[in-house]
């Protein structure tokens, strides 16, 4: 596809979460939700954890310019993760930088600097949410790690490391989330999985099956939680365009040095031809539709938004 038509596929994809930004507007700071903001969350607070870059920061963005109050929660501390060669997750500055740009869509944003995998933490940071809101309706577990090793040498840190994050990480989020989803009646649990969760990867074994797992418990969930209207949905992004998927150590993992040998590995598999990678902002899209008013009948599902790649082992 020639440049230009990519580039108009890609403001199509994009423009419907940037539409909302300009009719935000504040009613008392950051204290309360502006109920009379305009948007498909008007009124709703949701939790995104993972907040400060990358798939997080862009839901956030999407959330607060559909009206919603936003509590943005990140660990943002690199330091308190077992280090990985050629990847870090977020530290301080970029947590606070992607908050200040949040702000500047909805003043009816918070930070809260915790770690998914202390369900402690998670249940402080649902209670804050609830005291500064007045309720939460949506929780997007979306904080993620990965190590990459092939099978047979993954070491216990490997797998135990990745599966704190990426499994209790998403457990211990949904049950922070549910009792305050419960008393208002009803709410959106959101996980995220991957392509990784969707078929076997070569060469990053716990990452790949800690995303199989997110599905599995995430459906569980839409069954036990039907009943208090709550719906349990997971996305399963494809190659996203995020300080993880463009890491020293996941080209590494392809054999590749730079970002656009990378490209030209997947780019080619994506049956939509719009780009090589996808925009973070491709997968808040999904994000808001499972937590707007379009997605109250749908639970207990995957949405694959991966350009389509889904479409080569899905059934
Ligand atoms: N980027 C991709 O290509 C891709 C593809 C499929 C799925 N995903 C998934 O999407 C989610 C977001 O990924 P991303 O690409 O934006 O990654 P990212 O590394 O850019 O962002 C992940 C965020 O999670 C935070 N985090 C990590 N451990 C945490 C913890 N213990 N507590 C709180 N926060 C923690 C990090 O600080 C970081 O801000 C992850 O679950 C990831 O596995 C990403």
């Amino acid at each position: 596809m020639p440049q230009s038509a990519s580039l108009n596929r890609r403001k199509l994809l994009t423009g419907v979460a940037a539409a909302g930004a300009a009719g935000v507007g504040a009613i008392g700071g950051a204290a309360r939700a502006d109920h009379a903001a305009p948007g498909r969350l008007a009124g709703k607070t949701a939790l995104v954890t993972g907040a400060a870059r990358g798939i997080g920061l862009a839901i956030a963005k999407a959330y607060a310019a559909e009206g919603a109050a936003v509590v943005m929660l990140d660990l943002a501390d690199p330091g308190a993760v077992p280090p990985v060669e050629g990847f870090r997750i977020a530290n301080a500055e970029e947590f606070d930088a992607g908050y200040q740009q949040v702000l500047q869509i909805s003043p009816n944003v918070i930070k809260i600097t915790a770690d998914v995998r202390d369900v402690r933490q998670m249940e402080a940071a649902a209670a804050e949410a609830v005291r500064r809101f007045g309720g939460l309706d949506i929780a997007v577990a979306n904080a993620g790690y990965v190590r990459w090793h092939s099978f047979a040498e993954g070491t216990e840190l490997d797998w135990k490391s990745v599966y704190d994050v990426n499994v209790h990480g998403v457990f211990n989020t949904f049950k922070a989330a549910i009792p305050a989803l419960r008393r208002r009646g009803g709410g959106r649990l959101i996980s995220l999985s991957s392509i990784g969760g969707r078929q076997g990867v070569p060469g990053n074994g716990a990452y790949n099956s800690s995303k199989w797992a997110v599905i599995g418990l995430t459906k569980q969930a839409a069954i036990e939680l039907g009943p208090d209207s709550i719906t349990a949905n997971a996305i399963a992004p494809g190659p996203v365009d995020t300080p993880m998927y463009r890491s020293v150590a996941q080209r590494r993992s392809m054999g590749v040095d730079t970002i656009e040998q990378q490209d030209a590995i997947l780019g080619p598999m994506l049956p939509l031809g719009y780009s090589p990678v996808m925009a973070p902002s491709d997968i808040a899209d999904a994000a808001l539709f499972l937590a707007g008013p379009g997605g109250g009948a749908i639970s207990g599902t995957v949405i694959d938004s991966a350009f389509g790649y889904n479409a080569f082992y899905t059934a």
